[in-house]
């Protein structure tokens, strides 16, 4: 019996293999390399000292996905695979919805046929959109999303919904991230954006090494304690071990659960910057910078139902996460390009 793992080679699939194999599970993983490389694949095995089946296979390769279910017992999904880039969705919205929406939709109907029906998805903060007040709580109204990769966040929330209400077999659980940041304490495996972030960890951490010469703030006129941005990060293997839990949770009950993965907390982009730097000793010069457009004051989650469904909190502190970035920035500078 084994935990199929879809986008198990990127950034939060590959701390979620680490934490899944250390817990005792099983896994097979299925990615295409479209945001990833085989080298995280070799850090996986290196770090949890063990081998797993691998499969290059895209998920809307129904065909694919189907050897693999034969190959391999397969009890649930952990299902990562996606793009993920807000500003790209909005020009290439076709992709978007064809990768994550067309792309869900095959994988279901092999574990349907298949005879599996337990999945956990990666959903996000981002379906709250932009009307609810912080902290965010899963009984709040969702879909005001603004862009196509929320929308396709959104519309796949409803295709799971739908199907356990089709059939009582299916499990289902939601899993609405906040924001991910860190790496694991190794320094082995993290986060290796493909050109620019646009993410603000991934951009302060190139350039604190040099790669980037300074960080904008896009904004400092917020309503929040210092004017810019606050956001609910979480250490990535804190998201991790939330999988795992997850995980035993759908394998004991049937029907569909959204549930928030944050720590609670906001930190504004400031205190991230001068968190990083206190904690890692290094420079992180920036300028003010005009808003972004889309993004929203404040968001941040009330984690109460994953501490009373899953029995899951967030563990590790914003040094935690500051230090172990860096860890992984300064011993790859190059990412998996080495
Ligand atoms: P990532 O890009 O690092 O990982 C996604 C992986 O899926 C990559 O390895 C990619 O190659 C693979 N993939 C993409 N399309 C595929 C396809 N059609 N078939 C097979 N493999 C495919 O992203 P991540 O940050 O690890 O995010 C994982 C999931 O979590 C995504 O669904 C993302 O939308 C969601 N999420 C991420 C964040 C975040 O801030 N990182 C926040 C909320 C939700
Ligand atoms: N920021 C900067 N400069 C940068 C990058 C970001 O000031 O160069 C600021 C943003 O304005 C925001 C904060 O840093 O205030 C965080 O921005 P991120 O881009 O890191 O994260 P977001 O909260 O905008 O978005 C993230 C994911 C989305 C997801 C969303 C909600 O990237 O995929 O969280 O879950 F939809």
């Amino acid at each position: 019996m084994a935990i199929l793992i879809t986008g198990g080679c990127g950034y939060i699939g590959s701390h979620t293999c680490i934490e899944m194999l250390k817990a005792g599970y099983e896994i097979v993983v299925v990615d295409n390399y479209y945001n990833s490389k085989p080298e995280a694949l070799n850090r996986i095995k290196e770090l949890s000292g063990k081998e797993f089946p691998f499969y290059e296979c895209d998920i809307r390769d129904a065909e694919g996905l189907r050897r693999v279910f034969r190959e391999n017992t397969i009890e649930a999904v952990i299902h990562f695979a996606g793009l993920k880039a807000v500003g790209e969705s909005v020009q290439i919205p076709l992709t978007y919805y064809d990768n994550n929406v067309s792309g869900t939709v095959v994988l279901c109907q092999v574990m349907a046929e298949m005879g599996c029906k337990r999945i956990i998805f990666s959903s996000s903060a981002t379906v709250y959109g932009s009307e609810n007040p912080s902290p965010l709580n899963e009984t709040m109204p969702v879909g005001a999303v603004t862009n196509p990769y929320g929308r396709t966040k959104f519309m796949i929330e409803g295709i799971l919904s739908d199907l356990c209400v089709s059939d009582p077999d299916w499990s289902v659980v939601l899993l609405r991230y906040f924001n991910p940041i860190g790496a694991h304490e190794s320094g082995h495996i993290g986060e290796d954006p493909n050109g620019i972030p646009n993410n603000l960890m991934p951009y302060i951490s190139q350039v604190a090494i040099g790669k980037l010469k300074q960080l904008s703030v896009f904004g400092n006129d917020y309503n929040t304690h210092d004017g810019t941005g606050v956001r609910d990060y979480i250490h990535v293997v804190d998201l991790a071990v939330g999988h795992v839990k997850a995980v035993d949770y759908a394998l004991g009950h049937t029907g569909v659960e959204a549930i928030n993965l944050g720590t609670g907390v906001g930190y504004s982009v400031l205190d991230l910057v001068n968190a990083f730097i206190a904690a890692n000793g290094v420079d992180v010069p920036y300028v003010i910078a005009p808003r972004r457009s889309g993004d929203v004051d404040t968001c941040y989650s009330d984690p109460t139902k994953a501490a009373e469904l899953l029995g899951w909190k967030a563990e590790k502190n914003v040094e935690d996460m500051c230090r172990d970035t860096w860890r992984w920035q300064s011993q790859n500078p190059k990412g998996y390009n080495k």
